[in-house]
């Protein structure tokens, strides 16, 4: 990976009308959703994102013709050659686990490496096991490597799940939609993205009733057929541009957004002192008075406040007088842009899930390394904020979730270099 930085000269206001590109966790479970039925998809507003060229690599790798065009990705999944994901390509993207109820729910076989921990912890997937093998999966775990076998037909299950795992309850979505009997998911994920899958795969001929709510009701149908399908807008992507004017004092017009797919995230912007007004596809927010403190930020399942803006706040609340503090409820590993933002000077204290962050002293540039993904994009907000050049290194992290971050950004008024 070629360490690529981004150089940021800070202390410019952002201001001006951004388009929020298309989510990265919705695509990713489409695009795996794509291969069960044996024809021709179209994924519109489909981010070009890392993640998302990885999905493509995978999908490719077991016999499908992935083409983009446009803001699209065409998928030919007519004639699948295999049900295995290397290693390699597992260790990639560890989200590629969505694979695995793709794979079994069209071929009821599937061989993958047991995908590695993260930068965020590690990253079990115990539920998706558990829920799986409810459904029938045979799945042996060797040195490693996950083998796993579905019952020709699936005759449906009640699973509940011990917490609303995003990623358990797309898995067992995607391997009961073809089967006879019906699957009921209690106490799963309420995320808007798993709505979006549910969408495409009704599109494609699914029967899914409850996909937003805590439970899912999937009726098994013979087969699917392909589908044109338009991902919904990147909630995290729009968190984090309002970040940016947050952390500049600047005011922003975002478009192509689903306010209301973000409560929870615009309160807490209201509660830091921005005001912010959703309307039809947009969102203006205005920062021009100080930022307040938080006194406690909690982060939550879906509709909570969401764990991937948990470090985007954290860098806006740098700027917000007096002590905040965040309970991160979600990852075990998730202040990892603590150590960083002090190095630009920031007051945190992070223990456990508990961090403390004393705002109100202004930041100075300084060379910071990005650690995964959302930590990479609240140090670039940071660096809007630092007096001085502050330069972000492990850029590739930041690629894998925002669309050409210092583009966009360059757009609004910042002053942001790739190099
Ligand atoms: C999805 O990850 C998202 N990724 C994450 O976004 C997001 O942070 C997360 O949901 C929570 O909203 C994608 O959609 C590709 P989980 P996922 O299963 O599915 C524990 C980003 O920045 N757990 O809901 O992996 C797990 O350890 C990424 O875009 C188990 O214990 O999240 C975590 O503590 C980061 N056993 C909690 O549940 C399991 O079998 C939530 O995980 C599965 C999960």
């Amino acid at each position: 990976m070629t360490n690529t930085k981004l150089y940021i000269e800070g202390g410019r206001k952002i201001s001006g009308e951004i388009r929020v590109h298309g989510a990265k966790n919705s695509a990713l479970p489409i695009l795996a959703a794509t291969l069960l039925n044996p024809s021709v998809s179209v994924i519109e507003n489909c981010p070009a994102l890392s993640d998302v060229y990885a999905s493509c690599r995978i999908l490719s790798s077991l016999g499908c013709r992935c083409r983009r065009v446009g803001d699209a990705v065409e998928i030919d999944a007519s004639d699948l050659s295999g049900c295995e994901i290397s290693e390699q390509m597992m260790r990639q993207m560890r989200s590629s686990i969505v694979f695995l109820g793709a794979i079994l729910g069209r071929l009821r076989r599937c061989r993958l490496s047991f995908p590695g921990g993260c930068e965020l912890g590690p990253r079990p997937i115990d539920i998706h096991i558990s829920g799986l093998t409810k459904l029938g999966a045979r799945i042996i775990e060797d040195h490693g490597v996950l083998d796993c076998a579905l019952p020709e037909t699936v005759s449906g299950a009640v699973i509940n799940l011990p917490l609303p795992s995003v990623g358990a309850t797309e898995n067992i979505m995607l391997a009961a939609v073809i089967g006879s009997g019906e699957t009921v998911i209690q106490n799963a994920a309420r995320e808007p993205e798993i709505v979006d899958l549910s969408g495409y795969l009704n599109a494609c001929g699914a029967k899914i009733a409850g996909a937003g709510t805590s439970t899912v009701v999937i009726t098994g149908v013979k087969a699917l057929h392909g589908a044109k399908y338009r991902v919904m807008p990147d909630r995290i992507v729009a968190a984090t541009y309002m970040g940016a004017a947050a952390v500049t004092g600047g005011e922003l017009i975002l478009r192509d957004v689903r306010a209301q797919d973000m409560h929870s995230t615009i309160s807490v912007f209201e509660q830091a002192g921005c005001s912010v007004y959703p309307y039809n596809d947009r969102i203006f927010i205005s920062a021009k008075k100080p930022l307040n403190a938080i006194k406690t930020l909690r982060t939550a399942p879906y509709p909570g406040f969401p764990t991937d803006c948990q470090p985007i706040v954290m860098a806006l609340l740098t700027r917000a007088k007096g002590a905040s503090v965040i309970v991160e409820n979600i990852f075990e590993n998730r202040f990892r842009a603590a150590p960083e933002l002090r190095r630009l000077g920031a007051d945190i204290k992070a223990e456990g899930r508990v961090a403390v962050i004393e705002g109100g002293k202004r930041l100075s540039g300084a060379a910071v390394v990005a650690t995964d993904l959302r930590a990479g994009a609240a140090l670039v907000l940071a660096g809007l904020s630092a007096d001085g050049t502050t330069t972000v290194s492990n850029v590739h992290y930041i690629d894998r979730g925002y669309e050409q971050l210092e583009s966009a950004l360059t757009g609004l008024g910042a002053r942001v270099r790739r190099g």
